[in-house]
């Protein structure tokens, strides 16, 4: 009989050139890069780099730019259109709805990732500013894309705001064979278009085990109120046998990489020295009280415990924060399917049956 594996660990299904993780050491290249070394580069840079292969020249990235920005307006342009989809109670499934709906260029895959990756900004801030019964800003197509998400979601910080949240993209924007993009591929190796893949890759992201925990790392942070309580209300958590949310992480034993390229961005922003400091003495008393319980299972901070400090920074509402890290691995995403696409291999793997086998 074959060996089962139900979570799929170590098993390699695709070759790529997308990412690369160690996870003993707490590394990650993405597309051959250190991420703490893309995370100092523009999205735009780190769009030119999954999609080419490589860093973009200067006209490059103007022309990535340009491409961002054509998908955002597009987006806005299909906004009545997308009324509907986008009214629906939680916001990653109004994201999902209204990205199948989206026109997206057929010919071009380049073209295509660019306006897949502009739009989801748009309908990201679209959602939570329809609910508000706000108008929706018109996006600035010559803006950075990480500029104008900002601004259309209506978070705060300016210049610094803008670059800490260009760095969030940039840090998140692909991370090897995760939940959601195992699930992009997956659903791309069908043969079905962009759009339908990356609805899925959405629907994997929501859940609190990958995307969804950082408005949870938040709760925490607000139950715990104080560094003093910290020890005390992790070991709580624990006894009533709950996880402890942005610790952990199936790849790495060490501490996520992506962690300190965040904590560099949330230097940018002064107002979040006071919750940084707690966020440190919670990860603190979580690491201790999860290294006696697991002595042989290194549980760390993952990206989720500083994207949660990070994006409260920046004054994104909590409900939105799932939408936000789409917003960046939507263009991992977008890349992972094109070479999905070129391996032509449909991916179908086997079950172990445990059911009766029934007299005709
Ligand atoms: N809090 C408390 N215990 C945890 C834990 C956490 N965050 N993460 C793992 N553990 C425990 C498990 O309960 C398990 O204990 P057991 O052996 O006594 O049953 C042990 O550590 C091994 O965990 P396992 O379930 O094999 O880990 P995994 O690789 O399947 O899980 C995560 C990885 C990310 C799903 C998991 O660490 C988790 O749930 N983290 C919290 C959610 C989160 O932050 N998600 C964002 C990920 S980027």
């Amino acid at each position: 009989m074959k060996e089962l594996n139900p979570g799929l660990e170590g098993v390699v299904v695709a070759e790529t050139r997308l990412s690369l993780i160690d996870g003993e050491r707490g590394q990650l290249w993405i597309g051959g890069l250190p991420v703490e070394q893309l995370a100092e580069e523009p999205f735009e840079a780190a769009c030119g780099l999954l999609l080419d292969g490589a860093l973009p020249t200067t006209s490059r990235l103007a022309w990535l730019r340009a491409g961002l920005g054509r998908g955002r307006l597009a987006a806005y342009a299909a906004l009545e259109a997308l009324r509907g989809a986008l009214s629906a109670d939680d916001p990653m499934n109004a994201l999902m709805a209204s990205v199948a709906l989206l026109k997206l260029p057929q010919q071009d895959a380049t073209e295509r990732a660019l306006a897949l990756t502009g739009a989801m900004a748009v309908l990201a801030a679209a959602h939570g500013r329809l609910r508000a019964g706000d108008e929706v800003p018109i996006p600035d197509p010559a803006a950075d894309h990480a500029a104008d998400l900002l601004r259309l979601l209506g978070a705060e910080g300016g210049e610094a705001g803008a670059r800490a949240l260009g760095r969030y993209l940039s840090t998140v924007c692909d991370h090897g064979m995760n939940a959601s993009t195992f699930t992009a591929r997956t659903v791309a190796s069908t043969g079905v278009d962009t759009a339908s893949a990356v609805v899925a890759a959405l629907a994997a992201l929501k859940g609190p085990l990958h995307g969804g925990a950082p408005g949870p790392v938040l709760d925490m942070l607000d139950a715990i109120g104080e560094p003093v309580r910290a020890e005390r209300w992790v070991r709580n958590e624990l006894a009533a046998g709950r996880r402890i949310m942005g610790m952990g992480h199936r790849v790495y034993r060490a501490r996520d990489p992506r962690a300190a390229a965040l904590e560099g961005a949330l230097s940018l922003l002064p107002r979040s020295a006071g919750r940084l400091a707690l966020a440190r003495a919670v990860e603190q008393a979580a690491d201790t009280v999860l290294r006696e319980r697991h002595p042989s299972r290194p549980l760390c901070a993952n990206v989720e415990f500083s994207t949660a400090v990070l994006l409260e920074a920046l004054a994104i509402p909590r409900g939105a924060f799932t939408s936000v890290f789409a917003c960046g691995r939507v263009v991992g995403w977008c890349a992972h399917i094109e070479e999905q696409r070129r391996s032509g291999r449909l991916i179908r793997p086997a079950a172990r049956y445990v059911g009766p086998i029934l007299a005709a």
